[in-house]
């Protein structure tokens, strides 16, 4: 608890970090800690009195870090965590010339949101969102069995499409577990496109497709990415430099039977141009874990409405296992910065 005698580190948490990871922070005695007391989004102006004097921040993606914010906290900020592997909502240059260190947490959730990449996948080819309502309605039998009735294109390769290529826009961690599990979908070829600042190296594309096991593996222009892809990833981190990558142009270049997956930040894709592309058949269907506005997402937000369209509400990493993996790194990139000790991941800005 804090008090305002106390010498020790102050601390601030926006959310309860669950049963496990709790008494890693709060059965210390050489920190105080401060924490949000309510299951729910954090109070800014909560945030605001208390962040003062504080020496660490542990905040979530749904917490707005910001000059005003920082301002309150003052010169003894030490350090932020952010139990997330994406940082758009921290204002990087402003931590970097006050001298507070980021930690995230990247690796723990890859194979969660890889595993939430291939779902979203075969549901947007497979009308998963269409049919799941039809049977929740209670309509199944108005449309029973026959043979071409909800027919969407095959993820995997069949005798009439032995080849199938994928395709990544950022081509990390994540993209390359999704590719991983695509292997025995038989998905042979994989084209990525890369940070532009970057070269490309045939070379290392070489070793990595024989690692990973596919037959090709490049890196592309974004236009020939669209246009040869049976499947886009958008995978790569938010932020102005990825703002709207996938547009009207992307999406108009793509098969009409592919499908588009946003398991990364909803201001990667355009979603006025997506919800055209839906409507006008430019693309076979969506599946986004991640919206532009989320999550102030009504009924009525036209990709909601969308048939072709499956919507989650962000829950890439949230299985049991990586929140808990998650929050525990989380706390102790906290600890690592307030005790000036190594983080378990640092983001060198
Ligand atoms: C992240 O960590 O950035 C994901 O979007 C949610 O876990």
């Amino acid at each position: 608890s804090s008090t305002s005698t106390s010498t020790r580190p102050k601390v601030v948490i926006t959310r309860n970090l669950g049963p496990e990871t709790m008494p890693l922070l709060l059965n210390r005695d050489d920190i105080d800690v401060v924490l949000w007391p309510e299951d729910s989004y954090c109070d800014r102006k909560w945030l605001l009195e208390n962040i003062r004097g504080a020496a660490g921040l542990l905040v979530m993606l749904s917490d707005r870090v910001d000059t005003e914010l920082l301002d309150a906290a003052g010169p003894s900020l030490k350090v932020l965590s952010t139990m997330s592997v994406g940082y758009e909502h921290v204002p990087l240059p402003e931590l970097v010339k006050r001298n507070v260190r980021l930690g995230y947490t990247p690796d723990v959730l890859t194979d969660a949101v890889a595993d939430i990449a291939i779902m979203l996948a075969l549901m947007a080819s497979r009308n998963a969102e269409e049919v799941t309502q039809l049977v929740r309605k209670g309509e199944w039998y108005k449309q029973p069995w026959s043979p071409f009735l909800f027919c969407g294109p095959q993820l995997s390769a069949s005798t009439i499409h032995p080849e199938r290529t994928a395709g990544f826009i950022g081509f990390g961690r994540i993209a390359q577990a999704t590719l991983r599990r695509l292997v025995p979908f038989g998905i042979n070829t994989c084209l990525y496109s890369g940070n532009p600042s970057t070269p490309a190296d045939p070379a290392a594309d070489a070793a990595l497709a024989a690692q990973l096991g596919v037959r090709t593996l490049r890196r592309v222009p974004l236009a020939e990415l669209a246009a040869q892809s049976d499947v886009v990833f958008v995978l790569a981190p938010g932020g102005p430099a990825t703002q709207h990558i996938v547009d009207a142009p992307f999406l108009r270049a793509m098969k009409p039977t592919a499908v588009l997956v946003n398991a990364a930040r909803g201001t990667l894709v355009d979603t006025d141009a997506l919800v055209t592309a839906l409507r006008e058949n430019w693309i076979w269907g969506a599946g986004l874990d991640v919206l532009e506005g989320e999550p102030v997402i009504h009924a009525d937000h036209p990709l909601v409405k969308e048939p072709r369209c499956t919507v989650l509400p962000h829950i890439g990493s949230a299985s049991i296992e990586t929140r808990q993996a998650m929050a525990k790194m989380a706390a102790e990139n906290l600890l690592g910065g307030v005790l000036d000790q190594a983080m378990s991941a640092e983001v060198v800005g």
